[in-house]
Parts: structure tokens; sequence; C-alpha cells
């Protein structure tokens, strides 16, 4: 492992809620690890009046559950700098500046500069242009530009905005985070499927019936309703994140592990999912919004009722869908994605459920269905993988009986591998693009969504709503269910499940 250890990081949003909660601990556990080493310096920058003592003292309490020593913690916050900055005045970029050169000195940067903008996608295209403009991007060594989601809110915002940032950097020098991409075993698809001969030679139309995708979630949307209540299931996951899984999943092997290799394959895969017309939508993708539930005790309320949502909102948040990838390997299998707010639990799963045996021997009826096979990717909370196999039920007789070979992380491996954002930035410092999301994968991943995102806004009819706790509405199980499919995932009993 290397890294590129000499670099200045200014993050913008430096005093806001991501940086406290993510990028903070992620820095102090590459330090640990002696993956950051002394020559590294971050400004933090944000609106507030902080002072560098202010802002160290906040950055010890972020990490504070992970320190070594206080002394330890200490060393890491003095690499610490603050200033205030209005993003929109250029004078402030002259202050950057000028602290930015300072540092590189002293901390003997060679002039690599990361530039982290944690903050509202609106000021991207400003900020870009005014460290272009004020001589923040350097010119000795490299420059990196890391930004979260939203990336637009359709395609053409996102192309605008592209532009703007493209202004400035260009696409091998922009990171653009999608956390899942930091997942373990969202890593671990390429792995699973490009290790064994067994997997990659059946992982195609003539072996696998569906695939199915579920990121589902316990909680509502909690404190962030004016954010969700624009943007919906739709926006918030399905663009994004559970559009990139199905790109790991329907890729063509890369010829090299390589950033550049794996992102082309990924975006042959985007590009090849079909675009529904309006008139189809109805038919493949469906929606709806959690209801009120007291059963538990306490009073959920229903979406519309929830802080900073407006009160007739149409935003969903359930969706359910499949989708189609016009490929050689891929077509007639659809792939089915569902994702949703206070379902039944936190999880986020993959089932490959295979095609049946051609006959079923073991039954007076041949054409009688014998439970699938299905691999299952347990991406979260429990890490691991699961086949189901039919075997001989044990005594007298032919019986076939369901067996689930499994494979969890230990809780130990859990607990140790690094996080999502730790392993985002650490590929960031090394220059490695392949767990970020290249510009032609986002415009792809719009394309798709904009069809059923404008296809609902023109349709008025009331939302169907589902019981909190549930697995979404029964829409979601119909859309399988006139495929003849069912969702194989079911967490009745989690434990069990898992
Ligand atoms: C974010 C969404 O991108 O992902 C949130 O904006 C969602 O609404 C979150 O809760 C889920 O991420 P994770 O890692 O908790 O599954």
């Amino acid at each position: 492992m290397t890294t590129e250890q000499n670099v200045l990081f200014t993050i913008f949003g430096g005093t806001g809620d991501l940086a406290k909660r993510k990028l903070y601990p992620s820095l102090y556990r590459l330090y640990k690890k002696g993956l950051l080493k002394e020559q590294f310096a971050v400004i933090g920058t944000a609106r507030r009046e902080w002072t560098d003592d202010y802002y160290r003292e906040i950055v010890k309490e972020t990490i504070k559950d992970l320190t070594i020593s206080e002394e330890h913690a200490a060393e890491f916050a003095s690499h610490f700098y603050y200033q205030s900055h209005n993003v929109n005045d250029s004078e402030h970029y002259v202050n950057l500046k000028e602290l930015a050169e300072k540092l590189d000195v002293r901390y003997h940067i060679n002039g690599n500069r990361l530039f982290y903008l944690a903050m509202s996608p609106n000021f991207f295209g400003t900020i870009t242009q005014q460290l272009n403009e004020q001589g923040l991007v350097s010119d000795n060594g490299f420059n990196r530009l890391i930004i979260e989601k939203p990336f637009g809110h359709d395609y053409e915002s996102a192309s605008i905005l592209n532009e703007q940032i493209r202004e400035v950097f260009d696409e091998s020098q922009i990171f653009r985070i999608d956390h899942y991409l930091g997942k373990e075993m969202v890593q671990n698809i390429s792995t699973v499927r490009f290790a064994n001969n067994m997997i990659e030679s059946m992982w195609n139309n003539r072996y696998i019936d569906n695939i199915q995708i579920t990121l589902s979630e316990s909680l509502g949307v909690e404190e962030r309703g004016g954010y969700y209540d624009k943007s919906g299931a739709l926006r918030d996951m399905v663009q994004n994140h559970i559009l990139q899984i199905v790109s790991l999943l329907a890729m063509e092997p890369p010829t090299k592990l390589k950033d550049k290799d794996i992102r082309n394959e990924k975006i042959k895969a985007l590009r090849a999912v079909r675009l529904y017309k309006p008139e189809e939508v109805k038919d493949n993708f469906v929606r709806a919004q959690y209801g009120a539930d007291s059963s538990k005790g306490t009073q959920l309320n229903h979406y519309q009722n929830e802080m900073n949502v407006a009160d007739d909102s149409q935003t969903e948040t359930f969706v359910a869908g499949k989708i189609l990838i016009d490929t050689f390997r891929w077509k007639g299998v659809p792939f089915y994605i569902r994702t949703g707010k206070r379902l039944a639990e936190k999880g986020t799963q993959i089932n490959v459920v295979f095609k049946n045996v051609p006959l079923n021997l073991f039954s007076e009826d041949v054409d009688e269905d014998l439970p699938p096979n299905v691999l299952s990717i347990y991406i979260q909370p429990t890490e691991g993988f699961s086949l189901q196999l039919n075997t001989k039920k044990a005594g007298i007789g032919l019986e076939t009986d369901t067996l689930n070979l499994k494979h969890k992380h230990s809780a130990e491996t859990v607990a140790n591998s690094p996080e999502a954002y730790e392993k985002l930035i650490f590929d960031c410092l090394n220059g490695d693009a392949t767990n970020f999301t290249h510009w032609d994968e986002v415009a792809s991943s719009w394309k798709f969504v904009d069809v059923i995102r404008q296809t609902w806004d023109q349709d008025h009819s009331e939302l169907p709503s589902y019981q909190s706790g549930s697995m979404g509405p029964a829409e979601s199980d119909n859309l399988l269910a006139k495929d003849g499919f069912k969702w194989h995932w079911k967490p009745v009993n989690p434990d069990e499940e898992n």
C-alpha cells in the first residue's frame, strides 16, 4: 500500500456534520496506521469564525473514541488550521491561498492539493471557479477534487454542474463520492465474480433467472425532511448507490483491475440499461410513502407529517423497480431493485436467483419448481455470502431439503475493517479512481432516472402508503409476481435470515 504522504487538504464545510462524523475520524485512522505521516496539513473552512485552537479541540472531540493517547490526538490535531470563509467572496480565497502557501512550505507538501467540497452542491461551481481564478490550484503538485452527492437533481442540472467543474479540473482530477463504493462487500462483488470460475461462468442469462437488490432502512427521514422532500428515494438512493451496484454486477470483466478499465466496463453496462418510455414506467416502477404507526408503543408520523415535509407531499419514501440491461449477457434477466425508509430493518443485500434444473426428478410432477439456487451477498450490517442449495433430506427416501451455505465476516473483521470514507480518502490520495463515479456513469444514471421521475411528476394520483416495519407496499411484491418471481429476502426473523 502506497500513499502520497505529502498533501494539503482544504475542506470546505469544515464545521459541518460530514466533516465531523466521517472525514476527521477517517483522517485520524489513516494517521494512526501510518498511511498519512507528518507531511500533511488540513485547512478547515466554513462561514463560522473559529480559531485554530477551537478547531483543533473540535477535531479531537470527533476522534476521541479512536485515539491512542492524548498526545497522539494532539499531534494529529496540530496539523489542522481553520480559516473562516465566505465562498462567494474572492477576497477570502486570497487568504486561503496565503495560508496554503505557508503550510506548503511548513510541511514540505510540494504543491499537492486535495480540495474536499463537503457542502451544498449549489456552491461547487463558484468554489472551483474561485480556486482557479485566485490561484489556489497549484501548478507543481497534484490537484484533486472530492465532491459529495447529490450531483445535480436531473441530467440537465448535473451536466451544468459538471461543465462548471470541468472548466477547472479534468475528469482524472475529479473524485465523485458514492460512499457505497467504499463498502467492503460492494468492493467484494468484483472479487467474487472474477476470482471464481464457477460463479463467473454462470454469470449470465443462461443460468440466472433474476437479480434482486435491496437497500432497506428502518429509520424515517428524521431531521432531513427538507432535503429529502425535494429528492425522494429515486434520486436519493437509486440514481447513485443502486445503479452503481447494478453496474458492478452487470459489467463485463475488465482486462485489468485498473480504475480506467473497471470504469470503462461500468460505463458500458450503464449505457446498456434500457431507458423506459413514459408509458412503460407504471408497469416497471412503483413508489409509496410510509404511513403513521403506533404499533411499537411510540407514535411514528406519516411521512407527510414529518418535519419540513409538505403536508400534501407526493415524494416517495419507497421505490421498487425492474431494470433491464440490453446486452448479450443480460438479455431477459430482470434486475429488481427496492429501497425505502421505515422498512422492517436496516440491511443491504443482493440475491442472485439461478434458474431451476430443467426437470424436477424429485417430485411426481417433473414441472414442479424446486427452490432456486440463490447466491446472496450481504453488504450490511452483516457482511458475507450465502448459497442456497437443494440437498437430500437425511434418512430414508429421496426427499429434498434446502440448505444454506453461509459465510459471515466475524465481528472482529467487521470492526477492524476500514470505514468507507477512510478507504475512499486513501484511494484518492493514491490517485485511484476505481471507487468513485465517472461523469459518464452519472450521466447514464440520470438519463434512466429522469424518465421515471418526469412520468411520476405528471401523475397526480394518490401515492400508496405502506406500513412502517414492513418491506413496502403490495405493489412491490406484485411487480415480481407478474413475472412469476418473488422477493427472496423477507426479513421476518432477521437473526435467522442473516
Ligand atoms: C445516503 C442517503 O446517500 O445514504 C440517505 O442520502 C441514506 O438517505 C444513506 O440514509 C444510507 O447509507 P448507509 O451507508 O447508511 O446505508
